[in-house]
């Protein structure tokens, strides 16, 4: 420090300046944030010791999340937790969150009959969601949410270990490949995926959500498609 600002500080401590005043005002909202990430942090420290669904369970339980004051009900997974076939969805909607349960509404009656149409069931596969409690009014998961939920999805990966994963869905796919590309172009072809933590490769599909095939089932055709690779895939193995 030169002389000169040496003598400027002595200056401003003896006139009673302990403080600098910074460039900006303060944003305390902005403070607000950095607590509301590192109240995300803390709760998700214990996250790399988990070894089971169970107690994956009990976190998801205790974790906080504004979601979670507006929903009913935790919904965490359904199906065989020894599946080498994992089905993910984007969130509960109304029926989920009575039940508790994925996939018990008109999606996941479609759904049960997508997996009939190639000799699977509800015991076969196991099936989870990006967002484990139903957003307000049914509305899409923001990006955040599913930034915020993807450590609770890859970890439940890590138990699992499935072979395959069928990515139900534009937000299954976004969280799961990381794309902002559309299901017209990641559908119909395989993708891999691997997180540090894993020492196998997955072979993933995304296809259309059942919610949307209800709407649109001039695309069913295209799903069907999708859900017949994964049928071949299954029949080459044995
Ligand atoms: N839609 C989803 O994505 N998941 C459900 O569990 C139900 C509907």
């Amino acid at each position: 420090m030169n002389q000169l600002n040496k003598e400027y500080l002595n200056l401003l401590l003896k006139s009673g300046v302990h403080t600098f005043q910074n460039d900006s005002p303060i944003n305390f909202c902005n403070i607000h944030k950095k607590n509301e990430n590192e109240r995300e942090i803390d709760q998700k420290k214990g996250l790399d010791k988990i070894k089971s669904i169970n107690e994956l369970l009990l976190t998801l339980e205790s974790y906080n999340n504004p979601l979670k004051t507006t929903a009913n009900k935790l919904v965490f997974y359904d199906g065989n937790i020894k599946s080498k076939i994992m089905f993910i969805g984007e969130a509960p909607g109304k029926e989920e969150d009575e039940s508790g349960k994925p996939f018990v509404g008109k999606a996941g009656q479609l759904l049960n009959k997508m997996l009939e149409a190639i000799n699977l069931n509800r015991n076969e596969i196991y099936i989870t969601n990006v967002i484990p409690w139903r957003p307000p009014n049914n509305r899409t998961p923001s990006e955040k949410e599913i930034i915020e939920f993807l450590p609770f999805l890859q970890k439940q990966i890590e138990i699992i270990k499935p072979k395959y994963m069928f990515l139900l869905g534009a937000t299954a796919a976004k969280a799961i490949l990381s794309t902002p590309l559309s299901l017209s172009k990641l559908r119909g072809k395989w993708h891999n995926y691997k997180s540090i933590n894993m020492t196998n490769t997955i072979n993933v599909l995304a296809s259309y959500h059942p919610a949307y095939l209800l709407r649109s089932p001039q695309f069913k055709k295209e799903a069907w498609v999708d859900l017949k690779m994964l049928r071949e895939q299954l029949n080459n193995e044995n």
